[in-house]
């Protein structure tokens, strides 16, 4: 049997494939099965900014206060944290009673702001670790790179500030210079980065003319763009690297190895087929191991990286540069 273990932000997993954050990973049940199923591990789903703004708001509405003042507006939200709190920490308590597999929690954020303070109540339930999931949409003319750049770090070093817990960061790919953010992401605190998160899609429903979120399972030829900043990063970001987004065979876990990531989390694939393709990736990254003569993963891990893939340009060419010119790179 090929050694399958791995450290991913701190945490020994026996293999490392991970179901991310979803509708699986909700309840605990749910994260029973994924164990069952073969997961080194789970991401519970996110817990929203949102959500816990809601909450807020909702309390703001049914209590009344005589006057408008701060006093009113701090016990309205350390409602609003218990009464979120509650439904997610019991989410990790039952998780943290019911399975052995670590179990990262997951926080939805866009700002740096009171409610990081939940990081540490994530701790005190038993989390083993804590996904952020960072997603700032620019949509402000005065708005810059800089100053969104900015507001990143400073949700990291301001978790980081309250959990010793180990820490990932989940972003999406817009950024220009993805190996700059990472660093100073890493600088911040952040264990490891997760490539990419997967946005819902805008859409527009030309009938009603009205704006539709959709949200659509990822296809196995969406796996290019994080196996290239995989590629790109690992080893020289100062992170370690997980990948998301178009996994769907072992296949992909391979080639997210081999491009340096420590774990492949996999999540649209489990909703379409079921929790019995974890077994059937894992099946093929042991046969797979076994034709090429490797032990364990630490053999072959990052050889496809920047750092250790031995062709720089083929990382930096993203045109047609072949096609177009006859040459080869
Ligand atoms: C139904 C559904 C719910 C999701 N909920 C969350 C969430 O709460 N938090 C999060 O960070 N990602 C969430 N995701 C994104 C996944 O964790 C994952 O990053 C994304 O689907 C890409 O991986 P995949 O290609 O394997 O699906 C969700 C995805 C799906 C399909």
């Amino acid at each position: 049997m090929a050694d399958f273990s791995t450290n991913y932000m701190g945490l020994d997993l026996s293999n490392p494939i991970v179901v991310g954050s979803s509708d699986l990973t909700m309840s605990v049940d749910g994260l029973r099965a994924c164990e069952e199923a073969g997961a080194g591990a789970v991401v519970l789903k996110s817990l929203f900014e949102e959500q816990i703004e809601d909450d807020v708001q909702r309390a703001r509405d049914e209590i009344t206060f005589p006057d408008d003042h701060s006093e009113a507006d701090g016990y309205i939200r350390n409602t609003a944290l218990n009464l979120s709190e509650d439904r997610y920490l019991s989410l990790i308590r039952g998780a943290k009673r019911t399975i052995s597999i670590p179990v990262i929690a997951s926080l939805n954020c866009i700002r740096p702001d009171w409610w990081t303070s939940y990081a540490a109540r994530l701790a005190e339930a038993g989390a083993d670790g804590i996904e952020l999931n960072i997603a700032i949409m620019p949509t402000f003319l005065l708005q810059t790179s800089a100053e969104i750049e900015d507001t990143y770090v400073r949700i990291v070093r301001s978790v980081r500030g309250k959990v010793s817990l180990p820490l990932a960061v989940k972003i999406g790919p817009y950024f220009t210079s993805l190996p700059h953010t990472a660093r100073a992401l890493g600088n911040a605190g952040a264990d490891a980065l997760v490539l990419f998160n997967r946005f819902t899609r805008f859409d527009i429903d030309i009938e009603k003319m009205s704006m539709i979120h959709r949200y659509n399972y990822s296809a196995p030829e969406d796996i290019h763009l994080s196996l290239r900043w995989i590629a790109v990063l690992a080893g020289q970001s100062g992170c370690q690297m997980a990948s998301a987004t178009g996994v769907h065979d072992g296949e992909g876990v391979i080639k997210q190895l081999l491009a340096g990531a420590r774990a492949v989390q996999v999540c649209s694939v489990l909703l379409q087929k079921g929790l019995g393709v974890l077994s059937g990736m894992l099946d093929s990254l042991e046969n797979w191991m076994g034709r090429r003569g490797f032990e364990s993963i630490d053999e072959f891990r990052g050889r496809m990286s920047l750092e250790l893939g031995g062709k720089p340009d083929f990382y930096q060419r993203q045109q047609y540069i072949k096609v177009l010119s006859g040459i080869d790179v």
